[in-house]
């Protein structure tokens, strides 16, 4: 992964070199923090040692009863879904990949209506085992390879913690049960069993997003001059302070789409605290160059943008024409068109002091994805050092969790009787 910040220095807000020379001292001291956790394998920081601990024999050997598959759903939710979904939707395989994440019941009857259920494998996943819509939506595709004539236990496999519903159930019925990691919370777990299972039944070669997130993690090192990846941590902290407060992130590739979403929810989960943190916003290059770019170029200051491409991809011709004034077009190629808009947008946002980052990998494949995954997860990791954060934890969202269950009856929660109770102005 490369990082160049050179456009977010200068802008408004203003970020000057000499400020971030400064920071340097405190990216030293950060990665000395986190290189001591990494050693002592402390909660989250263990997230950074999956290159190494994370088993890929085991995890294709998990999912080898799965290998007559045309289809794998996951059925899971947050940091419990995303890296599967992140992983699928950016690599091709002859083995589509779904995810149920949302318990919104008419998309969910239209999906497991679209599958041939006796060659879908699924693969619920709750790092808890007790995510209500995790276990809701289990339920439902449950049932419906039952009404189905499937046999569900021979589709269906977990990856869950050591307690919960969940890994009762597996127990259970004897369903293959993959462990999810100790000390890695969900939206830092792709480079695990989590994200991983999918990926290795649709045939993608999960060692090499392995080997391309351990080259990005020997690039960290104790100057963000030296570190792509702390580069991007500390230059994104450095503007917060300074009133960038949303964080525009957008890819020239449609294969990435749904790794911004992810990196939204990394950003938005593990920094959203205390009152900091950056909104993370995702667009898409070109499309949202239509769209969203008008507010980032010209709307309040209190924004960057991050702009990630491929160097290199499958490239398409754009054919000649004799349409009057389309010349300019006929024997270029789409990959050239696109690379020429991220320069224009780039180009554009720096000339009205939009501070930007451009980060650049070599091809989306499954080594440029390791790098990529790994290399935002420590630039986050550097921002809640930065920021004194505690990065791994997540209080609001668990707020949300009880609060949903108390309301359903499915335990005590004080605090969702008050919901309850609530006069509505309308
Ligand atoms: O990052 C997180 O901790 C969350 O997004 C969780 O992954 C999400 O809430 C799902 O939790 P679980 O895996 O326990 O079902």
């Amino acid at each position: 992964m490369h990082t160049d910040i050179g456009n977010a220095l200068g802008g408004d807000p203003e970020l000057t070199r000499d400020a971030l020379d400064e920071l340097d001292a405190d990216v030293a001291a950060a990665h000395e923090r986190i290189t001591d956790a990494m050693a002592d394998r402390e909660f989250g920081y263990r997230s950074l040692n999956l290159p190494e601990t994370a088993d890929p024999d085991a995890i294709r050997n998990a999912v080898a009863p799965f290998s007559d598959s045309e289809a794998v759903l996951t059925v899971g939710i947050g940091g419990s879904a995303l890296g599967a979904a992140t992983l699928s939707n950016a690599l091709e395989s002859d083995v589509d990949a779904y995810v149920l994440d949302n318990v919104d019941p008419e998309h969910t009857t239209r999906l497991l209506d679209s599958l041939d259920l006796s060659r879908t494998a699924v693969n619920v996943v709750s790092n808890s085992g007790t995510t209500a819509e995790t276990l809701s939506n289990f339920l439902v595709v449950r049932d419906a390879m039952e009404r189905a004539g499937v046999d569900w236990t021979e589709r269906t496999f977990v990856t869950t913690g050591p307690e919960g519903n969940l890994r009762s159930l597996a127990e259970k019925h004897d369903l293959p049960a993959l462990d999810v990691p100790e000390g890695v919370p969900g939206r830092f777990s792709v480079l695990s069993t989590v994200g991983l299972a999918a990926a290795a039944i649709q045939g993608h070669d999960i060692e090499a997003v392995l080997a391309g997130a351990a080259d990005e993690r020997d690039r960290l090192a104790g100057s963000l001059y030296d570190s792509p990846a702390y580069a991007y941590g500390a230059t994104t902290y450095a503007l917060a302070e300074r009133g960038a407060l949303t964080n525009a992130f957008m890819p020239y590739a449609e294969s990435l789409e749904t790794f911004a979403e992810w990196f939204a929810q990394l950003w938005a989960e593990s920094l959203g605290k205390d009152g900091q943190g950056q909104t993370p916003a995702r667009a898409l290059g070109a499309t949202d160059q239509h769209s969203q770019l008008q507010l980032y170029r010209a709307g309040p200051r209190d924004k960057l943008v991050t702009l990630v491409r491929p160097t290199e991809r499958a490239d398409r011709g754009i054919p000649e024409t004799d349409l009057e004034g389309l010349s300019y077009l006929g024997g270029q190629s789409l990959g050239t068109l696109l690379d020429a808009e991220f320069e224009a947008t780039e180009a554009s946002l720096t000339a009205a002091d939009c501070p930007n980052v451009r980060i650049e990998i070599d091809r989306v494949d499954e080594r440029g994805l390791g790098e990529l995954l790994f290399g935002m997860e420590a630039a986050c990791i550097c921002y809640g050092e930065l920021a004194d954060l505690s990065t791994f934890t997540q209080p609001a969202v668990e707020w949300g969790k009880k609060a949903a269950r108390g309301l359903l009856g499915g335990g005590e929660f004080a605090e969702a009787d008050a919901v309850r109770g609530k006069d509505r102005l309308v």
